[in-house]
């Protein structure tokens, strides 16, 4: 803590609870300091993640695992962190295949739910539906993305990824440069990456998208009123100049009708030659993945796979020592893995 500033000596779980329940929503449940407690117990959680040391601290737990929308990260790096703390996972997926194509509310599904399992992961295409199955249980709930909302796990292994790679290369998250590229109003990972960075001091932010997919207004607010820098533009090479970080992310086709998108032209895409010119040779190259490799989508380019700037599948496999440390935080058992392990 800083100087005169008192510690907070509560459980993890209480630091960052959701109107006193053990649930993720949203990003704002963090401050610095809980989140880099967090990031202490991916770290006991590397590990167990690689299978070179084991843990049953969940045996006997199940977990929900509501997917309402498209997933395969997510959904599989969830499912596979709670069997790695010996839990294991019952699941739905699509409308189609549960009792919501009948009509069923959300109130009801979650009030079900709740007898069946120990903790629920959900993801649904509404924006605010997350916190509505929160309301109607005690258990601990995750959201895992609600419509263009907010992905809470994504952003915290995201800054997860880029504190460690930094660590490797002796750099600081605070006063860096983040470039986002990319569809910036209705991705939720660039929502929920912007709040927890701006916990940090003096950074700097170019933000480039599209005209018609620039990053919301109030999120502009939020980070400006916290200190920090922020340029738009419209211009990749601009952007890209002298950026620590580039996090390049997908269109949302699914969540607007198939208009055509002003200023989205080929040049829009970050690839080898873009980043050779203008990024540096310690700059990191992330994406939340998917990535659009349809004709046409110029996401971030393939021929980028060999270049150790990309941290893409560093970050993917971050996903699963992070989601661990959430499900141990929210489930109360965090404390006691870090002493297993010390033991082991
Ligand atoms: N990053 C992410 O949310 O990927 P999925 O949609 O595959 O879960």
């Amino acid at each position: 803590a800083a100087a005169g500033t008192a510690v907070d000596e509560r459980p993890l779980a209480r630091r960052i609870a959701a109107d006193g329940r053990p649930q993720l929503l949203s990003v704002s449940q963090f401050e610095r300091s809980s989140l880099e407690d967090l990031f202490h117990v991916a770290d006991v959680m590397q590990p167990i993640a690689r299978r070179q040391k084991v843990t049953r601290i969940l045996e006997g737990a199940v977990l929900g695992s509501l997917f309402f929308e498209a997933s395969t990260r997510t959904r599989v790096s969830f499912g596979a962190a709670f069997c790695r703390l010996g839990g294991s996972v019952c699941d739905t997926t699509g409308f189609t295949f549960s009792s919501m194509a009948k009509g069923e509310s959300i109130y009801d599904t979650s009030r079900v739910m709740s007898g069946y399992v120990d903790a629920l992961v959900v993801r649904h295409p509404e924006q605010g539906s997350v916190a509505e199955f929160a309301r109607a249980t005690n258990l601990p709930v995750i959201n895992a993305g609600d419509g263009p909302g907010e992905h809470p796990s994504q952003a915290i292994l995201d800054l997860y990824t880029i504190q460690r790679e930094f660590s490797r290369m002796g750099k600081l998250i605070d006063g860096m440069h983040v470039a986002m590229v990319g569809d910036l109003k209705y991705g939720r990972t660039v929502h929920s990456l912007i709040r927890l960075l701006a916990l940090y001091r003096g950074l700097k932010f170019t933000l480039i998208a599209p005209p018609s997919l620039e990053m919301p207004a109030y999120l502009l607010d939020l980070v400006s009123r916290n200190g920090h820098v922020i340029e738009q533009t419209h211009s990749l090479e601009q952007g890209l100049r002298g950026a620590d970080v580039v996090y390049a992310t997908r269109i949302q086709k699914e969540r607007f009708e198939g208009e055509a998108i002003e200023g989205y032209t080929p040049e829009f895409q970050v690839c080898k030659a873009l980043v050779d010119a203008v990024c540096k040779p310690d700059t990191i190259l992330m994406h939340p993945l998917p990535r659009d490799g349809r004709p046409g989508a110029n996401d971030l380019s393939v021929d980028l796979n060999h270049d150790p700037r990309l941290a893409i599948f560093r970050q993917t496999d971050n996903g699963i020592p992070v989601r661990m440390a959430l499900f141990a935080v929210l489930m109360g058992v965090d404390q006691q893995v870090a002493r297993s392990m010390r033991d082991v």
